[in-house]
């Protein structure tokens, strides 16, 4: 499983305490910043890690910012993620059981870094439950995006080139 980590200035200690994390516990993942405590815009590192998921580049993400509100906002923008904002390790169990969240938002002023560890164990240890009605549901999610992307005219491109020309 690769894991697309994003923070902002807001997040960046915390993110400093995730990765070492999940090396010990033998996860991947990708970086995309932020890289330093400099203040910065959330949404740009939150839609970079997202691509990454949306393209299958990566397959879950951790997203931290002060709130993980900002974080959580972005990431829902993008084509495929659902991104679940938790502060709970019972939210995020249910955010991959029910949700087929994929990205996890943490809010590094919030929660401390014990319990942030312990809901992303959580929340890489859990599987969607893919029948019935929560299958249902998140398809419905699908659909979504789908309408949503075709309205917008993003759909081959993402996000890609919002504010930048990569
Ligand atoms: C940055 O001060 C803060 O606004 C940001 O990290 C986040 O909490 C936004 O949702």
């Amino acid at each position: 499983m690769m894991i697309a980590l994003a923070c902002d200035h807001g997040g960046f200690e915390l993110m400093g305490g995730v990765k070492p994390h999940l090396e010990y516990k033998g996860f991947e993942y990708k970086d995309f910043g932020t890289y330093s405590t400099d203040s910065c815009d959330y949404p740009e590192f939150a839609v970079r890690a997202a691509n990454s998921i949306s393209c299958g580049e990566c397959d879950r993400g951790i997203f931290i910012c002060g709130t993980g509100a900002g974080m959580s906002i972005a990431a829902n923008k993008v084509a495929g993620i659902r991104a679940a904002l938790c502060s709970d390790c019972y939210t995020a169990e249910m955010s991959r059981r029910h949700n087929n969240a994929n990205v996890i938002a943490l809010g590094a002023r919030v929660i401390g870094s014990g319990l942030a560890l312990e809901i992303i164990g959580v929340f890489l240890g859990s599987e969607f439950e893919n029948e019935g009605r929560h299958g249902r549901r998140v398809a419905m999610l699908d659909e979504l995006d789908a309408f949503r992307s075709k309205e917008l005219g993003v759909r081959e491109r993402g996000l890609r080139g919002v504010w930048s020309e990569e």
